[in-house]
């Protein structure tokens, strides 16, 4: 069976990360969204508040879970019997980084493959970053996250 793993902060969840999981979904027999508990990482939303969104967005894709780890994230594949790492790729930016990661996580387990998959250019502007800025701002963000990330970034900026 092949499991693989999509780690990231997810802090929210985009619909370019939706997206990734959604076309890394069918490649896959198991998918694992694993968001990262960093407590040296200023984040708008809780671990579990993140959970919480990413599963309201994948609950129409059968086989994706959504876990949490901390720590590093050789660990937690080899803790779930995961030989694959897939991570998204916006722009030649994102690469150099990406190499780096991906170079350290083969050294650490040597099993490990690590697969990038291209963003939809619709969705290459995207990040969790921007998305933050735009809500606390008052702008719209309908059409960049799922319905439930909108709602729970409405109702942070609320009284802001
Ligand atoms: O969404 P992000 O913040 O770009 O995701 C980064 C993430 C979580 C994939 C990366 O920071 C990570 O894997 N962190 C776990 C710690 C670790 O294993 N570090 C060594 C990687 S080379």
């Amino acid at each position: 069976m092949n499991v693989a793993i999509y780690p990231g902060s997810f802090d929210p969840i985009t619909n370019g990360h939706l997206d990734i999981i959604e076309r890394s979904s069918r490649l896959f027999d198991r998918l694992i969204v694993a968001v990262l508990k960093n407590p040296n990482k200023k984040s708008l939303f809780t671990v579990e508040e993140r959970i919480e969104m990413i599963k309201g967005a994948v609950s129409h894709i059968k086989n994706v879970e959504v876990d949490h780890f901390s720590g590093l994230l050789v660990d937690f594949a080899r803790k779930k019997n995961a030989k694959i790492i897939v991570k998204g790729l916006r722009a030649v930016s994102d690469f150099e980084y990406e190499l780096q990661m991906a170079l350290m996580n083969k050294k650490l387990y040597g099993e490990l493959e690590t697969i990038f998959i291209m963003t939809n250019t619709k969705y290459s502007f995207l990040s969790s970053s921007i998305v933050k800025e735009v809500a606390s701002l008052g702008g719209c963000v309908k059409d960049l996250v799922p319905p439930v990330v909108e709602e729970k970034l409405r109702e942070k900026f609320k009284n802001k």
